[in-house]
């Protein structure tokens, strides 16, 4: 790009060569590794995510100053990157995160008073106020459209990231799940690594994508003879959970849409749980696939970037 004009950019701009060294930059960072730029320094992944994404969501240490970025990546001819890094101010990022949480957790009691009402509507017709019932409802889809939108336009932003032991997380959600999936005998078993495998992320969300999983396993199963076995490794780059159920499975129908928003096949389910788990992974810049077969069971699978390579070995 052309010297005089990127310099008056009022994001950061990057240009890296194949070796990841910034040959141009909006900012006076030239010629050092865009690795020192990266909290935290996700050397050996970094390379890899690049190659694979046009879109990332990566922190950036600016001047001595820690700040979260969309990274929009473009490649040339030459092969060199050119990286425009869109900050995401901090209240944006906390507000956007409350915001689909609260989105999320508001469609339960909403459900709940649209089953009401509509259970009491046949005894209001008799004296003529059915219709007050009907306005309820249509206002309650509104409501649910309305949060579908959201969840849809708007991004529940990272924030609060830390080093994180996968250990630890799939022990504290196993423990939780384990009580609740023996009052119903479903047994639960959970192969340990033996090593602790560290990614980069928010606590809170990989537990409620874990947590997510496990219910819809739960939810999958007939009595007696469920079993959910949760299985957590790492190759040398990514950190890989798979959560693997007996249940009902899928139909082909039902694998094509689970990711829509509001797809649900149970009577009380917002369809929300897997749309939401599958964003907060991309945001993590990993991969969350599931495969299913109808009568035998299912397998989730989620690739997290390793935080770095000591925590796989
Ligand atoms: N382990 C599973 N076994 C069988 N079907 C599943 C499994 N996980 C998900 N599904 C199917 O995918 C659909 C969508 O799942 P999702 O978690 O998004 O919504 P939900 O469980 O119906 O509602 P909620 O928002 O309360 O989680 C489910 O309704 C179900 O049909
Ligand atoms: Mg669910």
């Amino acid at each position: 790009m052309n010297n005089s004009i990127y310099k008056k950019l009022p994001f950061p701009y990057f240009e890296i060569n194949e070796d990841f060294i910034i040959t141009s930059s909006s900012l006076s960072y030239e010629n050092i590794p865009f690795h020192d730029l990266l909290v935290p320094p996700l050397k050996l992944t970094f390379p890899q995510l690049l190659e694979e994404k046009e879109i990332m969501n990566l922190e950036l240490n600016i001047h001595d100053c820690i700040t979260s970025y969309d990274v929009y990546i473009v490649r040339d001819d030459e092969n060199r990157l050119h990286l425009f890094c869109y900050p995401i101010k901090q209240q944006e990022v906390q507000n956007h995160t409350i915001a689909a949480v609260m989105a999320h957790e508001i469609r339960n009691p909403l459900t709940t008073v649209k089953g009401f009402l509509q259970l009491v509507r046949p005894n209001l017709v008799e004296s003529g106020k059915a219709t007050y019932a009907d306005v309820a409802i249509l206002e309650i889809n509104r409501a649910n459209d309305l949060i579908a939108e959201f969840l849809h336009t708007g991004k529940p932003y990272i924030h609060d990231k830390k080093a994180i032991v996968l250990n630890e997380i799939a022990e504290d959600v196993f423990m939780l799940f384990e009580s609740k999936a023996l009052l119903q005998q479903v047994s639960t078993q959970l192969s340990d690594f033996g090593k602790d495998v560290v990614v980069y992320g928010n606590e809170q969300q990989l537990k409620q994508v874990l947590l997510n999983i496990c219910n819809n396993a739960l939810e999958a199963m007939d009595k007696q003879k469920g079993v959910i076995s949760i299985w957590l490794g790492a190759d040398e780059k990514n950190a890989r959970l798979v959560i693997k159920d007996n249940g009902m499975g899928m139909s082909p129908e039902t694998v094509k849409r689970l990711f829509s928003l509001y797809y649900s096949t149970k009577a009380t389910g917002t369809g929300l749980g897997l749309s939401i788990s599958k964003r907060i992974i991309e945001l993590h810049n990993g991969d969350l696939r599931i495969s299913s077969t109808e009568g035998e069971g299912t397998t989730v699978t989620i690739e997290l970037p390793l935080l770095d390579k000591g925590s796989a070995n």
